[in-house]
């Protein structure tokens, strides 16, 4: 069972998945929230622990700048690190959160070494590797949380091009968590349809092309920061998924050991999640398209950590 979590990062999407956590999941017994930042995380935690009167749940919650209340954790989400900024390229960004990712990797490892591991933060597929390499854990207790986001995200879009009931769509995106991820037409089914039996080719050449930008969409309005609702809710659903242990299907990063005839990087692909992290990688046939944004993929980890 699970019965401590805790939160590296409590800026917007660590502190509203803290949120979610304390609503949700009455059974956890410990919530920790850790961020660098002055005070930030002590006040975050008195903040939501002031909601108990109206939520009712016993968590116990920790904000502290200190890693030591991280011990014997079951699920550590990373969501420390910054931003992509205006003019940043991935690679910056990576230079930037890989720092960071490594010490919060050895705390982790030193203080919570059964913790299934979820990684949030940017560029998540590569920072998603980078916690399996300085971690050393099973690759299977690491979790990337991104195309489980975007795809909350295609069936939003295709609610508002289709006005079918999101209940009644499915689909997901894989690959990468950027705009380069892969949004096949024949992973969307609306009640076991095709897609293209409720909008023209066209119109799903627009959704395709607008859940890939809806990330830059929003910075662009936001000018400060990024998304967080969203990001908090789909990282909130791995955890519950984990939690629950149910055998849950989602979209997530995953290090590759030979799965669809790749290895050595870290790709969103369906899993069945547990209370072990991932149960199991569910392989299908890639078709040439996807093969060569697979190989894209592969090229692009070489190219940064060379
Ligand atoms: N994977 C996704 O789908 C997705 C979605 C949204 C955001 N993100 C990423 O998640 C990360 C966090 O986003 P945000 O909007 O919450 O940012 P934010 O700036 O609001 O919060 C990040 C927090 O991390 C803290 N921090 C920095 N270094 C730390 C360290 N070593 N230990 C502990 N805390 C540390 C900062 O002080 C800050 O409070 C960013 O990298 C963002 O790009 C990913």
């Amino acid at each position: 069972m699970v019965k401590k979590i805790s939160i590296i990062g409590s800026g917007s999407v660590g502190s509203n998945l803290a949120f979610h956590i304390i609503s949700h999941l009455p059974l956890v017994k410990d919530l920790v929230l850790i961020d660098t930042a002055g005070d930030l995380a002590r006040g975050v935690a008195l903040d939501l622990e002031d909601t108990r009167g109206f939520l009712g749940f016993n968590t116990k919650i920790t904000g502290s700048k200190n890693y030591s209340h991280i011990k014997d954790s079951d699920i550590v989400v990373i969501t420390a690190g910054a931003a992509r900024k205006q003019g940043m390229t991935r690679l910056d960004l990576f230079k930037i959160n890989c720092k960071i990712v490594k010490q919060v990797s050895a705390n982790i490892k030193k203080l919570a070494p059964t913790a299934i591991v979820v990684v949030v933060t940017n560029p998540m597929d590569l920072i998603n590797y980078m916690v399996h390499k300085f971690t050393q854990f099973d690759r299977r207790r690491i979790l990337g949380m991104g195309s489980v986001l975007d795809s909350s995200r295609l069936v939003n879009i295709i609610h508002q091009k289709t006005k079918v009931c999101p209940d009644s769509i499915e689909g997901y995106t894989f690959g990468l968590h950027s705009k380069d991820m892969i949004v096949s037409s024949d992973k969307i089914k609306i009640k076991g349809e095709p897609i293209t039996k409720f909008c023209s080719l066209a119109d799903l050449a627009k959704i395709q092309q607008k859940v890939k930008m809806r990330g830059a969409e929003i910075v662009g309005f936001l000018k400060k920061g990024s998304a967080h609702f969203a990001p908090s809710l789909a990282c909130f659903n791995l955890v519950q998924a984990v939690c629950h242990d149910r055998g849950e299907i989602f979209p997530v990063s995953a290090v590759l050991k030979g799965e669809f005839g790749f290895k050595g990087f870290s790709a969103g692909v369906p899993c069945v999640i547990g209370r072990e992290g991932i149960r199991e990688i569910v392989e299908f046939e890639l078709d040439e398209a996807q093969k060569q944004s697979f190989l894209e993929i592969k090229k692009m980890f070489q190219d940064t950590l060379r």
